[in-house]
């Protein structure tokens, strides 16, 4: 049901803080993580010299943005792949190697094969899903819940910030268990973590009006770019793909200091940008180099929008647009930026007079490969 909602969209995207904090309710217990779900697994995350996460679309995104909590925690090297690509190459794996795959329906048939493939070979399997009892968990080794509620709008919204926080939690498990990271740096992040959700409310409070306004001048858009860097990065891609997904304009997403090697030539006047900038507080020489970025393209005649921390005053004179997000810690960022980017995509398609729901060509979970 869709309450008092225009759409499913809509009503999911404004649950993305519950999804965050029912993911995280049961699993930290003074100030540590403990997943209940990962008793007696000790030994296998003790073991392991290798992570690999599989998963497809906005998953897979959610991978690329949790893997560099996961090896910065637990010291474990962290790769991130399409699961579709995964087993086509021979890959190689053994009983050190950590599978964790990342679906919301847990029935996309891509990602089920890459699990059963990484489990012949003698991997462990982890998988992280939003649907009890679903394929892929029953054929992992282990499962973290995701606990966002039945997502029904095709373009997954409030179980990617869910399946941020289960990385987040995963990290700091195996950290705790490893003995990775010391207990009062891992009680920072659970702090950070547990104030995600109240932040993400303060977002959608103070940005939704403003960016529902501007989403409307931008209907007739032809392409729409993205730029990010660390943790901002898989955040710009997944940024290019809900508005691909939901309002069909041609839009892609770019790690900013790739924008002198290519991207940049596709900067002419009027071009809108968006740019997740980076914490200038927590990270301030890539602050300083995505602002020059800003310029660069700014110099060029984009129309550039920024996805800024609040009291970010470096980025203000040159942005045509700014959203604000609350200060968060390192890595809980993008569950803050990847809001205003939701909330974008929705308007436009609205703009544009399309079912945001049940966009064209797109399945909620493809079971074929
Ligand atoms: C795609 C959906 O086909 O599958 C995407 O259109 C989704 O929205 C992707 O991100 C992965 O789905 P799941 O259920 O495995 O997370």
């Amino acid at each position: 049901e869709k309450g008092g909602w225009s759409s499913f969209m809509a009503k999911e995207v404004s649950e993305e803080p519950d999804a965050v904090a029912n993911t995280i309710r049961g699993r930290v217990h003074d100030g540590q993580v403990v997943i209940p779900e990962l008793d007696g697994l000790d030994e296998i995350f003790t073991g392991i010299r290798r992570i690999i996460v599989i998963a497809c679309g906005t998953a897979a995104y959610a991978g690329q943005t949790g893997a560099y909590a996961i090896e910065q925690w637990t010291r474990v090297p962290v790769s991130v792949e399409l699961a579709h690509e995964f087993r086509y190459r021979d890959p190689v794996l053994g009983d050190d190697t950590l599978v964790v795959s990342i679906s919301q329906s847990g029935e996309t048939m891509d990602t089920l094969m890459a699990v059963k493939y990484a489990h012949e070979r003698g991997a462990k399997t982890l998988s992280i899903c939003n649907t009890q009892g679903a394929t892929i968990p029953r054929e992992s080794d282990a499962v973290i819940y995701t606990h966002a509620g039945p997502e029904v709008a095709v373009a997954s919204t409030k179980a990617f910030v869910a399946q941020i926080t289960a990385l987040y939690l995963l990290a700091l498990h195996v950290a705790r268990v490893r003995g990775s990271l010391p207990a009062a740096e891992a009680a920072d992040h659970v702090r950070e973590l547990e104030a995600v959700p109240g932040k993400i409310s303060r977002v959608l409070e103070t940005e939704q009006a403003h960016i529902e306004q501007f989403s409307r001048w931008m209907a007739d858009t032809q392409s729409v770019l993205f730029l990010g860097r660390h943790v901002g990065y898989p955040i710009a891609l997944e940024g290019a793909l809900k508005l691909k997904e939901i309002s069909y304009i041609h839009a892609e997403g770019f790690a900013a200091g790739e924008l002198k090697h290519g991207p940049i030539a596709l900067i002419e006047p009027g071009q809108p940008v968006f740019v997740i900038v980076p914490s200038p507080r927590e990270s301030a020489e890539l602050h300083k180099k995505v602002v020059s970025n800003i310029q660069e393209i700014r110099a060029r005649g984009a129309r550039v929008i920024v996805v800024a921390e609040e009291g970010d005053a470096a980025v203000l004179p040159f942005a045509d647009e700014v959203l604000h997000i609350p200060l968060a810690g390192p890595f809980f960022e993008p569950l803050l930026a990847v809001v205003p980017l939701h909330i974008f995509a929705m308007g436009l398609a609205t703009a544009k007079g399309l079912d945001v729901d049940q966009p064209r060509n797109l399945a909620k979970s493809v079971t074929v490969e």
